[in-house]
């Protein structure tokens, strides 16, 4: 049982969903003369906005994850690590890297010099939520469904302690 409760619904799954439709729209007509991406979801918060992301850019993708800790509970412990790393080929590709929230900007950071140390030939991020008023590490991403303050929020592939991930939208907790 979580010692945290369900507050408030910040973003339903219809408004999220209308959402990255706009944003794969975006994706593709940028991506528009690149002949692949190479999308990374960073495991485990990413995968819903992942998931329902890629299957509506209409390109040719293919796709890796990447497992990366910095939490536990409701704060950062501090340095990103990684714990499972990609297996695809980087090098020369068009790498999107592709995260449920951006925080202090440092899990987002590390990845990014991770692929361009790695040879890609660009790396741009999304993220379904930012938290800007939250950096501690600069920190742009070139893909946000929705900027929110400093609140902390599970749901859609989002956590607190393990608990909430499946839930279908995005809430506060108490
Ligand atoms: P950053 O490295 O501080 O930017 O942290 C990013 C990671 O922290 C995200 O990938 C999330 O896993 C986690 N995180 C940050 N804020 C929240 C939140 O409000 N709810 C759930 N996870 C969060
Ligand atoms: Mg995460």
């Amino acid at each position: 049982m979580s010692k945290y409760k369900i507050d408030k619904i910040l973003f339903e799954e219809k408004e999220i969903t209308k959402r990255i439709n706009e944003l794969a729209k975006q994706i593709e007509s940028d991506y528009s003369s690149s002949d692949e991406i190479v999308c990374i979801c960073v495991l485990r918060g990413g995968i819903m906005f992942f998931s329902d992301l890629i299957k509506r850019i209409n390109k040719k993708i293919k796709f890796d994850f990447i497992r990366i800790s910095s939490y536990e509970g409701t704060s950062s412990k501090g340095e990103a690590k990684i714990i499972q790393d990609t297996l695809l080929e980087i090098k020369n590709k068009d790498i999107l890297i592709v995260e449920d929230i951006i925080d202090t900007g440092k899990t987002m950071n590390t990845l990014i010099s991770l692929f361009k140390k790695r040879g890609a030939k660009s790396v741009k991020t999304a993220a379904l939520l930012d938290k800007p008023s939250r950096r501690k590490v600069e920190c742009h991403a070139d893909y946000v469904g929705f900027e929110i303050d400093d609140v902390f929020v599970v749901g859609y592939g989002m956590d607190v302690d393990d608990n909430f991930r499946n839930l279908s939208f995005v809430a506060v907790i108490q």
